[in-house]
């Protein structure tokens, strides 16, 4: 099975423990930015919208792509708060039916609509958008030098990417035996082919042209999330295995969920934006 195939079927079947993990009807399928004064998960997930929105300093009539865009919760929510248009790309059709049916049901069907793509080949034309958002997808990603020139060359004069990533610390290869164990259970469980460091990723946005490159830090802000994804799948582990017969796409999904937090503590990934520009 192909990566984009994977990708789909883990999707398809890990709908549910998503649609659980983001909580409301439109469903957020990232990890919140805890700030001082946050209170809730709910509102963690979207402060990380409001931080990364106010990184890209949007203006009325900005064209926005949402790379893989999961079930619109991103999309929606710049539209509901900005004047903006906005393109969702997920390589789901579930997804993306759901997506189309949300923004129709919140009266946005004209500023925001959804199409299954791939990110790294996304067929619009040059310069189509002003802003490239891409929110823990890239991950994902088999090719991720091919999204980041896609994503240079759909942008148009001045246009911003930002890319809100779990990136390792260490290249792969520099990993050490026990977090390669670790890493490897992860990305196998969540359907993640590879995870760049910050910096790989930066060397190569600047290389295809972005400019003002920069990384943020914000591990300590998502971690109260890490922790939460590890607290649910370490106490329904055995449920989901005997009781809830889960299927094996599922019980890996579970055990990423686990192995994901043992990497964070062990400091092999951290949670970093990364923002650039195309001048
Ligand atoms: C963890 S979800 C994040 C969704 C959304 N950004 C959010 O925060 O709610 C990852 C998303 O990436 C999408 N995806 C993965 N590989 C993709 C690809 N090659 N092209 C387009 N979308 C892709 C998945 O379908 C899914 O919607």
């Amino acid at each position: 099975m192909d990566q984009l195939q994977k990708v789909k079927e883990y999707y398809k079947e890990c709908d549910e423990s998503y649609q659980h993990w983001g909580g409301e009807e439109i469903y957020s399928m990232h990890h919140g930015f805890w700030g001082e004064n946050t209170k809730t998960h709910i509102e963690s997930m979207v402060n990380m919208n409001r931080v990364l929105a106010e990184k890209l300093k949007i203006k009325p009539g900005d064209k926005i792509l949402d790379a893989g865009c999961g079930v619109g919760a991103s999309a929606i929510w710049l539209a509901k708060n900005y004047d903006v248009e906005v393109t969702g790309i997920t390589i789901s059709e579930l997804q993306c039916e759901k997506a189309n049916t949300f923004a129709k049901k919140e009266g946005l069907s004209d500023r925001v609509t959804f199409y299954v793509r791939d990110f790294q080949n996304p067929d619009f034309k040059d310069e189509s958008f002003n802003i490239v958002w891409i929110l823990e997808s890239l991950c994902h990603g088999e090719d991720k030098g091919k999204f980041t020139q896609e994503a240079y060359r759909l942008l148009k004069k001045k246009g911003r990417l930002i890319a809100a990533e779990y990136w390792l610390v260490r290249s792969y290869p520099k990993l050490n035996k026990l977090e390669k164990w670790l890493v490897d259970r992860w990305l196998s469980g969540w359907r993640l082919p590879n995870l760049w460091t910050a910096q790989e990723f930066k060397n190569y946005a600047e290389k295809t042209g972005l400019q003002n490159v920069g990384i943020i830090d914000i591990t300590k802000n998502t971690s109260p999330s890490s922790k939460e994804i590890f607290k649910r799948g370490a106490s329904g582990y055995l449920v989901n295995k005997y009781i809830k017969k889960r299927t094996p796409v599922q019980m890996a999904h579970v055990v990423g969920c686990i192995f994901q937090y043992l990497a964070l503590k062990l400091g092999s990934w951290k949670y970093q934006i990364i923002y650039g520009e195309k001048i």
